[in-house]
């Protein structure tokens, strides 16, 4: 009982001298490139839930483009998982039908449903990809030159896209607070198991 916590003190001591002479170890640069994964793949997964139900409405074209975006953001992290040779978080196919429901039943609430669920989810990922900006800056810049370069771009499409939800009255759906509050709840929990299984 005693012992535990030191061993484990020891082992966080090792990690950080580990994370400052080399950069983030490689299985921290892993969860990150697994949960950013998922997270763009959960985001192709709302807008096409939402595209589903308002594909054919005058926010269409609006939901279309931001999801042609998530697309790129996308296929980029795919690229990037195959050449650093991390696998994808297990439950893909959970984010698969959440992503979905999420996208498809706020939009059932209307244009406004859409959007506030936009505001929720890109607000999330924009603090997600700031956080892990500061990592990678506090950890080796120039290491990690490349990779800083596509999260940034991606983090201010993602502002875009959280200005935009805004824009188009996303704050004007009757419990907003509550169902972005609800929302974000859901992405903290996703971004934490995404990292882990
Ligand atoms: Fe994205
Ligand atoms: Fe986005």
């Amino acid at each position: 009982m005693v012992q535990r916590p030191a061993i484990i003190g020891r082992r966080r001591k090792a990690r950080l001298r580990h994370k400052c002479a080399f950069g983030l170890s490689k299985e921290m640069m892993h969860r990150m490139l697994r949960v950013d994964h998922a997270g763009e793949y959960g985001a192709n997964r709302i807008y096409a839930g939402q595209m589903a139900v308002l594909g054919r409405s005058r926010t269409g074209p609006l939901i279309q483009q931001m999801w042609d975006q998530e697309k790129k953001h996308l296929s980029k992290f795919n690229e990037i998982l195959a050449e650093n040779r991390v696998r994808p978080t297990a439950l893909l196919p959970l984010w698969n039908l959440a992503g979905f429901a999420l996208g498809a039943s706020t939009a059932l609430l209307g244009k406004e449903g859409a959007m506030a669920c936009t505001v929720a989810v890109e607000e999330s990922i924009s603090e997600h990809y700031n956080s892990q900006i500061r990592a990678l800056m506090e950890s080796d810049p120039e290491r990690y030159t490349e990779l800083l370069q596509v999260i940034k771009e991606f983090r201010d499409d993602e502002m875009d896209h959280h200005d935009t939800g805004l824009e188009h009255d996303a704050e004007s759906l009757p419990g907003y607070w509550l169902l972005k509050n609800a929302i974000q709840l859901g992405c903290k929990a996703a971004i934490y198991v995404s990292q882990r299984v």
